[in-house]
């Protein structure tokens, strides 16, 4: 149960060049409870937990922990205060180790060296609890994105926190270790911590919440219980009900726009083959680590294989080329934003037209004028929040930035648009309106390849799912009769003789 307030925020401010983006804001939060905060892209949830772990200073307002004045104003500040963060975008360093990650800026000891055998030890102890099987020793750029949450989480444990904050932690896990993960959520809360909790998944808020805390357009506009009907809470935090999250409106079909036959690459996918037509959306399931990911970015170009063959519009791609594929009309907009899809110094407007500027470049002329126009009618259109086109992407909240990515294939008009997990990170409401951009696309004779872990996302949105286990299509399921439970016994298949991973 939860107990007395551990800290208290009132009346919160920040300012931006150009945007308010804390306005008065108030938090309470109490020991052995999960406070979630609620809000849409923009809304400023990022921002106030920046305040909290030292990271940003306020412009006003004040934080209390204890009923004591505090000024957290750096992260060693709030850590000696007890408050641990786990940031939207993680702060791993891909160079080093698990272990060495573990124990970055304090590690163990010994005659003035470190300990690296006690290091590894207390690794594979904080490892174990969060239940990730993963060598200490394993470089922290080979874990998959799943993995190294796990590993921000157990950074966290190691800091033995009184407050711990999550910003999205659920937005790149998958059920099983969504599940996985609240455990050690509801552990911690019931050992007295204060838990600060940020989803965009509606449905877990009363899963895992206690109470909720709605920001919009930079402020507290209510606190409320976890258990809240959710279109009351989607009314608080959108100013407007959502009649439907899954708009999905088939278009009519067409020629086959993208062709994949026997697509092989050793140990990470075998024998893939598939169509997608103009019109259609295909949805992609499985679990992580099935081989979605590899074979759209093979497909893309961006990566090699050994063999099969991609055929686009008619014209077969020579493996390995991106700019052959783009060119082709194809486009991808990867799971991994941050590492792949933007240059986050530039602004919008630039990052934007990076597709199309290549192109062009390629042409030779390129409309500076028309492409600038082209992305000020996208980013109208896809609702980005922002002070102009050319703030920096930096400076845009993640769902935000997201918006960007999948706004740049839209500038370049690609035809066949593969998008790796395009709603991470999207408030609902700006989910539909993604999704109505999918069902114009399709209605304008695009088509849409769609890899989700996302199941209500794949099952509402996609005309047809294809569902791969272990490198391998396993089946093939009719979007408007196929259920979770479908999908799921499908992903969970077995392949004889699969990659030895
Ligand atoms: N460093 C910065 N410079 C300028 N503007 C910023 C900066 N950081 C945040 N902002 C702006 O402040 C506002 C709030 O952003 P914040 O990241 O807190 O939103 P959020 O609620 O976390 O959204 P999301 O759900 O997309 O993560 C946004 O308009 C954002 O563009
Ligand atoms: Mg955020």
């Amino acid at each position: 149960m939860s107990g007395e307030e551990v800290l208290r925020a009132e009346g919160l401010r920040k300012v931006f060049p150009g945007v308010v983006a804390l306005d008065g804001v108030d938090l309470s939060l109490r020991t052995g409870e999960v406070h979630v905060l609620l809000g849409e892209n923009g809304a400023g949830k990022s921002t106030l937990i920046k305040i909290l772990s030292g990271a940003y200073r306020p412009d006003g307002g004040l934080v209390r922990m204890d009923g004591r004045l505090v000024h957290p104003h750096s992260a060693g500040d709030a850590q000696r205060l007890g408050i641990a963060t786990i940031y939207q975008e993680f702060n791993l360093v891909p160079q080093l180790t698990v272990a060495e990650n573990l124990a970055l800026g304090r590690p163990p000891r010994r005659f003035g060296f470190v300990d690296v055998a006690r290091m590894e030890r207390d690794a594979a102890r904080l490892l174990d609890r969060v239940g990730v099987d993963v060598h200490p020793r394993t470089p922290v750029a080979r874990l998959g994105i799943a993995r190294m949450q796990m590993l921000e989480i157990a950074k966290a444990l190691a800091l033995h926190a009184r407050v711990l904050i999550m910003d999205e932690p659920t937005a790149v896990l998958t059920t099983s270790e969504v599940a996985k993960l609240f455990t050690i959520v509801r552990q911690l809360r019931d050992e007295g911590v204060a838990i600060v909790f940020i989803t965009h998944h509606l449905e877990e808020i009363a899963e895992i919440g206690d109470r909720v805390t709605v920001l919009r357009d930079g402020r507290s506009v209510a606190e409320v219980p976890a258990n809240t009907r959710r279109d009351e809470l989607v009314g608080l935090m959108v100013g407007r009900p959502i009649d439907q999250q899954y708009p999905r409106r088939p278009s009519p079909r067409g020629e086959p726009l993208l062709r994949v036959s026997g697509l092989t690459r050793a140990g990470a996918f075998d024998d893939v083959s598939f169509e997608v037509r103009a019109g259609e959306v295909v949805g992609v399931a499985g679990l992580v680590g099935a081989g979605r990911t590899e074979v759209a970015r093979a497909v893309f170009g961006a990566d090699r294989y050994d063999s099969g063959e991609v055929v686009v519009r008619g014209e077969r791609l020579p493996p390995g080329d991106v700019h052959a594929a783009m060119e082709a009309g194809l486009g991808l907009v990867p799971e991994d934003r941050k590492g792949q899809g933007l240059v986050l110094g530039a602004g919008i407007g630039e990052n934007l037209g990076l597709v199309t500027m290549r192109d062009a470049t390629r042409a030779g002329f390129v409309d500076r004028t028309r492409l600038r126009t082209a992305a000020a009618q996208v980013a109208e259109r896809l609702g980005i929040r922002m002070t102009g086109l050319d703030q920096e992407v930096r400076t845009l909240s993640g769902g935000n930035q997201q918006k960007v990515v999948i706004g740049k294939w839209l500038v370049a008009d690609a035809h066949v648009l593969i998008l790796d997990e395009p709603t991470r990170g999207i408030d609902v409401g700006a989910k539909v309106e993604i999704y109505q951009l999918v069902n114009a696309l399709t209605d304008s004779g695009h088509a849409v390849l769609m890899i989700s872990s996302d199941l209500p996302e794949v099952l509402g949105m996609s005309d047809r799912i294809l569902v791969m286990a272990r490198g391998r299509l396993v089946g093939e399921l009719r979007a408007t009769e196929a259920t979770q439970d479908d999908v799921m016994a499908l992903a969970v298949t077995e392949v004889e003789g699969s990659r030895a991973h």
